[in-house]
């Protein structure tokens, strides 16, 4: 009796079905957030910041306008290049990107963040107006 070859078969499919999910995704990653600039922020070509910073940082940005704003009434925000800003969640950040279900939304969602400000902050200020 002699079933080396039928083991060796068998181990051989055995180990390529287990790694399967392994080397089927080698390579790859999961596709980020496909987030949209709107016209308006196409056109004005840079955000507040510069990219990098502002994919990272935006919430301690936020953080600090708010800040600014409420305990110290300031309202100007010059950023590293000498350009100025109203620091306002609603009238700057949404004004370039109005389109919140396709770019703030969306990367939360793919993330879990909730981020709460809209219980107060409205969403729709081109409309609300
Ligand atoms: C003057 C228009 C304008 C304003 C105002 C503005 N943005 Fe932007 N924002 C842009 C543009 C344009 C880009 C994309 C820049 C690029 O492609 O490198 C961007 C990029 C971003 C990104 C990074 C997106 C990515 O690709 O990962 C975040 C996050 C962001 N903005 C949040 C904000 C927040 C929060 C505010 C308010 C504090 C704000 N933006 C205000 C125009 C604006
Ligand atoms: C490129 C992805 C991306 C985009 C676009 C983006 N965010 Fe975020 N945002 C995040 C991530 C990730 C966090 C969580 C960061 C953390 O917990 O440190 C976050 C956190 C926040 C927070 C803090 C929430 C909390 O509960 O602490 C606020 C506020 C916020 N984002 C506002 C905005 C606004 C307003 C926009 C659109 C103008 C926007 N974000 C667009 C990825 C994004
Ligand atoms: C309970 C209600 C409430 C919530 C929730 C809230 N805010 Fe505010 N926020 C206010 C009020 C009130 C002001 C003062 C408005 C003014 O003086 O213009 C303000 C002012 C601000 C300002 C400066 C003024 C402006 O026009 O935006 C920023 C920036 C800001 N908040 C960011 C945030 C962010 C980011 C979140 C979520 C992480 C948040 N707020 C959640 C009530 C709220």
């Amino acid at each position: 009796m002699n079933d080396r070859k039928y083991i060796l078969t068998g181990l051989v499919i055995f180990f390529a079905i287990v790694t399967f999910p392994f080397w089927y995704n080698l390579g790859k990653a999961a596709p980020g957030p496909d987030i949209k600039l709107t016209e308006k922020a196409k056109a004005a070509k840079t955000c507040v910041m510069p990219t990098s910073y502002m994919r990272a940082e935006h919430m301690q940005l936020l953080d600090l306008w708010r800040h600014n704003v409420v305990r110290n009434a300031e309202r100007v925000f010059v950023n590293t290049e000498g350009k100025e800003f109203n620091m306002s969640l609603s009238n700057t950040c949404l004004d370039c990107h109005s389109n919140k279900a396709d770019f703030c939304d969306k990367c939360h969602n793919y993330s879990s963040v909730r981020p709460y400000c809209w219980d107060c902050h409205i969403e729709n200020p081109k409309e609300a107006k």
